[in-house]
């Protein structure tokens, strides 16, 4: 089969994951926003393996929590030993990467997604994270005595950075494949020019919430 043929009966999932190569796609976001829900999905859906860099921090750390690391050694620790999962897991790629909420501000972490990946931000308003955030109390930086002042807070701080990421799909309490779908769309048109649904040679983009 010729390349063009080829091209024409692969899935639009499989043409992103050729465009992709090695890189991963990488989602950023706010705690709650719903980054590891999305990646394990979205990785199902491409196919490709999912990690989570808060677990991969936990099993570095012979299981301890994420809550346990901070209160042992403190969030300075906890930073570095996250910028370093993150880099380690950019060298393996390609897979999904669901990142803690810290882990974009710092500078070297952003460039290294920048160079070895697709970062999607999951851009989620302070009423849903605080939905979410309330069911588990295992989040150090929320155990404030005003939460939902500290979500608002760490918003203002982070949004601007957030928005460095390729792409942004906006988190919001629709079904979880409806995000998925968006996500795939939003590479899809990134990595491959196209839309996912349409055939390679009548393909437009248009006006999806993606940034450039
Ligand atoms: C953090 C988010 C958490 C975790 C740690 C710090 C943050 O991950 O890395 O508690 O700074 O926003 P999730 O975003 O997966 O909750």
């Amino acid at each position: 089969m010729s390349d063009i043929a080829a091209s024409r009966t692969a899935t639009p999932e499989s043409r992103l994951v050729a465009s992709l190569g090695d890189r991963s796609i990488v989602l950023v976001g706010m705690m709650g926003a719903g980054k590891s829900t999305i990646g394990r999905r979205l990785s199902a859906r491409l196919r490709l393996p999912f990690v989570d860099a808060d677990a991969e921090i936990e099993l570095a750390h012979a299981g301890m929590t994420i809550a346990e690391i901070f209160a042992s050694y403190g969030e300075p620790y906890f930073r570095d030993g996250e910028a370093r999962v993150i880099a380690r897991l950019l060298d393996g790629g390609p897979a999904v990467i669901a990142t803690g909420g810290g882990a974009f501000m710092r500078e070297d972490t952003r460039g290294r997604i920048r160079g070895k990946a697709v970062s999607i931000w999951l851009k989620a308003d302070a009423d849903v994270i605080m939905r979410r955030v309330k069911r588990r109390a295992d989040r150090p930086l929320l155990q404030t005595a005003d939460p939902a002042a500290t979500v608002g807070r760490l918003i203002g701080e982070r949004e601007p950075i957030y928005q460095q990421a390729d792409l942004t799909i906006l988190s919001r309490e629709v079904p979880h494949e409806k995000i998925v779908d968006e996500c795939t769309e939003a590479l899809h048109i990134r990595l491959c020019g196209e839309r996912a649904e349409a055939p390679p040679d009548k393909a437009t983009p248009d006006k999806m919430s993606v940034t450039p």
